[in-house]
């Protein structure tokens, strides 16, 4: 996808807009209902200025208010951004102490706008590693939006599919053990209710800005069939533009779920 063209994209979708708000009126067939991002480059992106990493992490939380408002605006249900991994706790502790500290302020700062927006907040992590005044933060925020219904904004913090699934097994393990499941009731949907994300569908769409491609151990089990995207741009750069190019490509994608092209495409049956 050419730039260009996703900023024609974006375009005619706001000239779909209607008259009374900026809401863009996008045909509802081609858009996800659940987008899922890797915020990364960051540190790269600081780099390439020659600041501290630190300075990457602020300007990434621009990134996050800007697609979190196109998001919204788009009519997606579910935005899930990967903030911070299990993992990212072996960072130099300078680095981690600034991250924590930038979402406690980010989450505070936000959350207004968020609410006014119908933004609901969900937290999905180990939530309880995060220092206390953070946890506080974000539960304030959660709180203030619990009776939001438009966009889903799901913050992973402190999270790893790894972890997730650990966890899951442990206590479906545990139930089974004190004799209250039945390991022959143990199906896919089952399992899943054991996840943080049981109450979302799957991501249709996986974005991962920064140039890598791999997952890092992000959703492992709920990426199954997501679309990937990979985009060289990192994070603090990564427009609304973009965001609506990346849209487009994905509305010309074929789903397949391991079916046939014809299968997909057949006339549904009445
Ligand atoms: C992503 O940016 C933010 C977090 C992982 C917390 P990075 O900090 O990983 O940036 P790069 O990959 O070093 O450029
Ligand atoms: C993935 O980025 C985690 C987040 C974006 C929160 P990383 O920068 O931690 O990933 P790796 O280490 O390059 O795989
Ligand atoms: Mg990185």
């Amino acid at each position: 996808m050419n730039s260009a063209s996703g900023v024609q994209f974006a375009i005619t979708k706001i000239e779909k807009m209607t008259e009374s708000d900026n809401i863009p009126k996008i045909n509802k067939g081609s858009v996800p209902r659940h987008v899922a991002i890797i915020m990364d480059g960051n540190g790269r992106w600081a780099r390439q200025r020659m600041q501290g990493r630190s300075e990457g992490h602020a300007e990434g939380v621009n990134s996050v208010h800007n697609i979190t408002q196109a998001a919204s605006d788009c009519g997606i249900k579910y935005l899930t951004l990967y903030a911070f991994s299990t993992e990212n706790w072996a960072r130099p502790a300078e680095e981690v102490d600034t991250l924590m500290h930038l979402i406690g302020w980010a989450i505070r700062k936000e959350t207004p706008e968020l609410k006014a927006n119908n933004v609901h907040i969900n937290l999905i992590g180990d939530i309880s590693r995060l220092p206390e005044q953070v946890q506080a933060d974000l539960r304030a925020g959660c709180e203030a939006t619990k009776d939001c219904d438009g966009l889903n904004l799901n913050l992973c913090l402190s999270y790893s599919s790894r972890w997730e699934l650990t966890r899951a097994v442990r206590e479906i393990a545990r139930l089974a053990a004190e004799g209250a499941l039945n390991p022959d009731d143990i199906s896919e949907s089952a399992f899943e209710q054991y996840l943080s994300t049981s109450q979302f569908p799957d991501p249709d769409l996986l974005i991962r800005t920064g140039g890598e491609q791999r997952l890092s151990n992000f959703l492992l089990w709920q990426a199954a069939y997501s679309e990937l995207y990979f985009t060289p741009t990192l994070w603090p750069d990564f427009s609304k533009e973009e965001f609506f190019g990346i849209l487009e490509d994905f509305s010309h994608r074929e789903r397949r779920f391991g079916k046939t092209s014809d299968q997909v495409n057949a006339p549904t049956q009445i």
